[in-house]
């Protein structure tokens, strides 16, 4: 959970606002009732903030609600129960696969609206990976070290600021 908590403010958060262009799916598969998928929207966020244990209380709201239709448990925070593949395809239309190893991010055009996949402490399951590949995902990687979750999208946000200002 510290994982992906810290991982959502990478991608939500600047020096003074929220990124309100940024979506962010949260797939946990951790007990007592897995799959879990979590959606914060950034334009919709009302309470989302750089603290992350209060941001821990939200994602803990949002898992009491575990039907597989999708709820909003507060402002710009939607709550199902859906499987990997389900939770692709809210996101998407494109996807970019972050893997150490890939395609230098710095010589690729990332494609409008992407959806970046990384994994937590442990590499995506065959299962995963196939399914994020069959979405003909761009697999990209970010240089020679291996990155923490949080600390490799810093790394996609700083690229695309730099082209998109
Ligand atoms: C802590 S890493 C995953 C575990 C890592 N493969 C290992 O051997 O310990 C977390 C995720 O951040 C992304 N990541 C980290 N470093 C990266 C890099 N150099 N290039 C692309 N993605 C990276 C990947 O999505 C990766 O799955």
């Amino acid at each position: 959970m510290d994982l992906l908590l810290s991982a959502a403010n990478s991608a939500l958060l600047t020096a003074h606002d929220l990124r309100r262009d940024v979506e962010v799916g949260l797939f946990l598969l951790g007990p007592p009732d897995p799959p879990r998928f979590i959606r914060l929207v950034g334009y919709q966020l009302r309470s989302w903030q750089p603290d992350v244990r209060s941001n821990a209380a939200l994602v803990r709201k949002a898992l009491e609600h575990a039907s597989r239709v999708e709820h909003e448990t507060s402002p710009g925070i939607f709550a199902s129960k859906a499987s990997f593949e389900e939770a692709l395809d809210r996101l998407g239309p494109s996807f970019v696969y972050l893997k150490e190893g890939g395609k230098d991010v710095r010589d690729l055009l990332v494609p409008a609206d992407a959806t970046f996949v990384l994994s937590d402490n442990q590499d995506l399951a065959p299962e995963e990976e196939r399914a994020v590949l069959r979405r003909d995902a761009l697999v990209v990687g970010l240089g020679p070290t291996s990155l923490h979750a949080d600390q490799a999208i810093s790394i996609v946000h700083n690229e695309l600021d730099r082209r998109h200002v």
